[in-house]
């Protein structure tokens, strides 16, 4: 198995090279796997003038999977728009057509504590977001910002095809057969079309599983009771832009957002594999950031890409594992627990593996 390795951005050398150890030691295990390394988002900018380097995208092209750090760092925030750091994720994306995003979120029962949330509202609690990635507001035309009677006006286009909304409304029935067969698609769709649209398609493609209980939900109420009443989700399927600020919604309910990996999908399985968190330049290159959520990626890797179940198993036990030592990164450290760096992290998992 090829995997190309982009770690992008503030911290995500560092973490990259901590999953990058666990892949590591999986090889010397004698799993078959060839890492090959490429810049991306300011990095790429920085090392040949594109945040997505055509280098860059032939390897993940050629690649089986595509392990990813973070992208973007307030020194390229004055770039014009195409050279962003942000603009070379969602090519990325959209080039190698992975528009399925699953986005779990898990709490670890020692984390509990780490929630913002009572413990009792988020034990026990396991929610799997699956976010169309290649459509909606990030990607339709128009968009711009221009002069409209004599003042500056901004503006996207939300738009899905039902093409679009077909294609991961069956992931996502797919995921909720194998889990609680519960699917709740969020949308606004007592405001836009789009998102009315959305829901015909799922009602349409809800009839092909008729063991699923499809329910329907408005991100603004989605938002709520991700909040108020959590475990009542089984499998969320939702929009580009709804999934984006719900999955860092749900990610806190897991103590935090330095926990949640995510997998993102062709249509062959070939994915793309990142933490949902950002670069979070305050803490880069200090070795402090949580190295778990990239690390629990690499599981999801095993899981999806290479269909080896044991091996994504094996991953997130050595996880489960390290969390039950009570080692902690800054970000879920809770009085009475360790706290260790992100390589000390690292070599954690590996041990535990
Ligand atoms: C994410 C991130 C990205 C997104 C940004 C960095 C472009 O927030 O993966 O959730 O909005 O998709
Ligand atoms: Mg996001």
């Amino acid at each position: 198995m090829k995997i190309a390795v982009l770690p992008g951005d503030g911290i995500g050398p560092e973490i990259v090279a901590q999953a990058v150890k666990v892949l590591d030691a999986l090889r010397a295990d004698g799993a078959k796997i060839e890492m090959e390394t490429a810049p991306i988002g300011g990095a790429g900018y920085d090392a040949a003038g594109d945040p997505l380097p055509e280098a860059t995208l032939k390897l993940a092209r050629d690649a089986d999977a595509v392990l990813l750090g973070a992208v973007g760092g307030p020194q390229y925030d004055t770039l014009d728009r195409p050279l962003r750091p942000e603009r070379g994720l969602l090519r990325i994306r959209k080039e190698l057509n992975l528009f399925a995003n699953l986005r779990p979120a898990l709490l670890y029962p020692e984390l509990a504590g780490a929630s913002s949330l009572k413990p009792e509202v988020v034990s026990g609690l396991d929610i799997m977001i699956v976010r169309e990635l290649t459509g909606d507001v990030y990607f339709g035309q128009p968009r711009g910002i221009e002069v409209r009677n004599g003042e500056r006006v901004g503006f996207n286009t939300m738009l899905y095809s039902e093409s679009e909304v077909r294609r991961v409304a069956h992931v996502a029935f797919g995921i909720a057969m194998k889990r609680g067969r519960k699917l709740c698609s969020v949308e606004k769709a007592n405001v836009l079309e789009c998102s009315e649209l959305w829901k015909e398609v799922m009602i349409e493609v809800s009839k092909q599983y008729p063991e699923v209980e499809l329910s329907h939900m408005y991100v603004d109420n989605a938002a709520m009771q991700l909040i108020r009443a959590p475990k009542q989700f089984d499998t969320m399927v939702t929009g580009n832009i709804f999934g984006d600020i719900l999955s860092d919604a749900a990610s806190m309910l897991s103590g935090s957002i330095g926990m949640l990996p995510s997998a993102s999908l062709d249509e062959h399985n070939k994915g793309m594999y990142e933490p949902i968190h950002g670069s979070a330049p305050d803490i880069a290159g200090r070795n402090l950031a949580n190295p778990l959520a990239t690390i629990l990626s690499v599981a999801m890797m095993y899981r999806y890409t290479f269909a080896d179940l044991a091996t994504a198993d094996r991953i997130e036990n050595a996880v489960k594992k390290v969390v039950a030592q009570g080692l902690r990164t800054g970000d879920i450290w809770t009085e009475g627990t360790r706290k260790v760096s992100c390589s000390e992290m690292g070599d954690a998992v590996v041990a535990a593996l």
